[in-house]
């Protein structure tokens, strides 16, 4: 098969992990007799040094016009004091909007091999933490008007955050989906006790649970799910959420399997093309280092061929790769423990690839 890849390194140590992704997919390229095209986009801050603007108008319709894009991060201190509309983050924004993703999916699982790595208790973590956060993408606070002004000579900053029944149901459909296909329970996370939003969505959900009698449903208040993340995360399969409270729990989530630097997500839509990128961040502290782990881009590659482009075999040959990656006992600095062998970006890369076969 031959498949057009838009590819945004983005900024901080976003290049360096997108290369170990890349390498890894022309390795699977040759061992399936598949082609892959990449086609570079600029974004982020790179993008607003580059053009003036963190995602310019040419850049969107590469990756709208590709079967898929692979991201790595955006952002970094450099650009903190653009004007908010101008931010890098702003980039990523529009692209998700630009693309129709607005199904975030970060799964959280503790890999075997990296129980130690959890900051939570073993006897917690011996019970097991897998679960999906299926996240709306590009409604919510995110997108709403965002404002600053004098009122009374006071400076006064104004966020609006609004969902109409229609963007709630599509992303509730997905989770009621995802976990058919899962445990089959799924856990609705608001703040109904305060928020109209909350109120309108938890409505929502319940009307739709009666199209899923198969799927179990509950309710839970988001700051109470904060806590039950860490107390005892086995209770959970599938978590729906909206836009900012799917940020918040998902890095949470991502911790208590040990590294951010592991979790790979897919953004999808209407159509296959979707958006596949590492859920953390640009870590400018350690960009440019060769320290940081490429292994949740080279996952959200795994993903894309797994969600984009039906190559299943081809996604679980990568995620194999990187289990035995672990099994061997590398780790980058961020996983880091006792009686590893500490690895830097590229020889993650190198020692992947080595294991990555049909
Ligand atoms: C994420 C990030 C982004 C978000 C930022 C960079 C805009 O935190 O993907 O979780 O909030 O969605
Ligand atoms: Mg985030």
């Amino acid at each position: 098969m031959t498949k057009n890849i838009a590819v945004i390194r983005g900024d901080g140590i976003g290049p360096e992990i997108v290369d170990q992704a890349l390498r890894v997919l022309d390795k699977i390229a040759a061992l399936y007799g598949h082609t892959f095209q990449y086609t570079d986009v600029d974004m982020g801050g790179c993008a607003i040094d580059k053009w003036g603007d963190p995602l310019p108008e040419e850049m969107l319709k590469k990756c709208t016009e590709s079967d898929s894009v692979l991201l790595g991060a955006v952002g970094g201190e450099k650009w903190n004091d653009v004007p908010g509309p101008m931010r890098p983050e702003k980039g990523l924004l529009r692209l998700r909007a630009g693309m129709g993703v607005y199904s975030n999916n970060r799964p959280a699982k503790i890999w075997p091999q990296l129980s130690a790595a959890s900051p939570l208790k073993k006897a917690i973590v011996d019970k097991g933490i897998d679960f999906i956060i299926v996240r709306e993408l590009i409604g919510g606070i995110y997108f709403g008007e965002h404002k600053t002004r004098d009122i009374d000579g006071v400076a006064t900053a104004i966020d609006e955050l609004k969902y109409d029944e229609k963007e709630i149901e599509r992303i509730g459909r997905i989770g009621f989906e995802t976990a058919r296909k899962r445990g089959g329970r799924l856990c609705s996370v608001e703040k109904s006790n305060v928020l109209d939003s909350s109120r309108l969505w938890k409505k929502v959900m319940h009307r739709l649970s009666e199209e899923y009698p198969d799927v179990e449903l509950s309710d839970m208040l988001v700051d109470n799910c904060a806590m039950q993340i860490v107390k005892d995360p086995s209770q959970f399969d599938v978590i729906v959420t909206e836009n900012m409270f799917g940020d918040i729990l998902s890095d949470e989530a991502s911790m208590i399997t040990g590294s951010i630097g592991m979790i790979p997500s897919s953004s999808l839509g209407a159509t296959s093309c979707g958006l596949y990128e590492p859920i953390h961040g640009s870590a400018p502290d350690i960009a440019g280092k060769d320290l940081a782990n490429p292994i949740g881009t080279i996952l959200s590659a795994a993903m894309m061929l797994r969600f984009s482009f039906d190559m299943p075999e081809e996604a679980d040959a990568i995620e194999r790769a990187v289990s035995a990656y672990l099994d061997d006992g590398y780790r980058t600095g961020d996983i880091m423990g006792e009686g590893m062998t500490q690895v830097g970006c590229r020889q993650c890369g190198d020692l992947i690839l080595e294991r990555l076969s049909k």
